[in-house]
């Protein structure tokens, strides 16, 4: 076999080994203790609706816990140790809580999230870490993260709370990078926003070209599904326009409220309704109004 063939062959091999290693890689167990549980679900704010998922959920506590604090919510945990499982379900079973809670012999990167509204993860750090794309990826904007001890590295936490060990809680935050357009009438006059939004994590940012003008948006705030910024821009005709935009993200659309202050000094409040656009007017022409 020609020399090239065989070094292909072997870098191949160790990728695709790289890769089920990582996801298969084990913390081993060890169960919180009762009061590193009760500080992270008291971070969570447990409410009826939850859907809690422990992601390595070892003898189960996190999610019995759960189950005892608030007798409505459901959820579930996933262990890579079909004999922990298996012992957690018996609990379950023993505590009542059975029909609400259940316990999965699963690797936690095949977990289903998509239902869930609280994740809770005490794992090795790289293996919470590896994790966090899974997350981002499967569950909803607004679902809780909550870990202890350690974080999630360049995702930054929402809220840490306490030491020995610390909890931490992050929200999902909504998927807003791209390009967002809109329009409203004001004092009788059409105007097109053509939006660049950016993120990293829940840290986000944007630009916007209203008329023939662009600025920056400021004060951008998402949390969740929860987005808002301020935008003061002159607008071709009328003068400085100021707007507060609020509103939250629903996939391709953006549905809220805007208030805008006119340079007559009057103030409207109008619905916003953003749509996510494939090109962006903000781009074209350009130059327009440049000093
Ligand atoms: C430190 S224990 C935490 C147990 C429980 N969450 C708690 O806080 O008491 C970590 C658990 O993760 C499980 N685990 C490790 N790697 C896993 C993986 N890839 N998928 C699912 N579970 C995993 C281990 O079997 C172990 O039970």
């Amino acid at each position: 076999m020609p020399k090239t063939i065989r070094i292909l062959i072997f870098t191949i091999a160790l990728l695709s080994a790289a890769s089920v290693s990582a996801q298969e890689r084990f913390s081993f167990f060890q169960a919180s203790t009762p009061e590193s549980v009760a500080r992270l679900l008291n971070l969570a704010d447990l409410r009826d609706d939850d859907v809690i998922v422990d992601l390595g959920s070892g003898n189960g506590l996190i999610v019995l816990t759960a189950a005892k604090l608030n007798s409505k919510l459901r959820g579930w945990g996933v262990d890579i140790d079909p004999k922990l499982v298996a012992e957690s379900n018996g609990v379950a079973q023993a505590q009542g809580v059975a029909d609400r809670v259940k316990f999965l012999h699963q690797n936690a990167f095949d977990a289903e999230l998509r239902e869930a509204t609280v994740i809770t993860m005490w794992l090795f750090p790289e293996l919470m870490r590896l994790l966090r794309p899974t997350i981002l990826e499967r569950a909803r904007p607004g679902t809780r993260i909550l870990t202890s001890t350690w974080d999630l590295g360049t995702w930054p936490a929402d809220k840490v709370e306490g030491d020995n060990p610390s909890v931490h809680l992050w929200i999902v935050p909504a998927k807003i990078t791209g390009n967002w357009s809109w329009e409203f009438t004001l004092a009788g006059q059409r105007v097109n926003y053509a939006a660049v939004l950016d993120q990293q994590f829940q840290a986000a940012e944007g630009a916007v070209r209203a008329s023939t003008n662009r600025e920056v948006l400021t004060d951008v705030k998402l949390t969740g599904d929860n987005i808002s910024f301020n935008l003061a821009i002159t607008l071709e005709g009328m003068g400085l326009t100021r707007h507060e935009f609020t509103g939250k993200v629903r996939g391709e659309r953006i549905e809220g409220t805007a208030r805008v202050d006119l340079p007559d000094g009057s103030r409207v409040e109008l619905p916003w309704r953003a749509t996510r656009t494939a090109k962006s007017d903000y781009f074209a022409p350009t130059g327009v109004n440049m000093p």
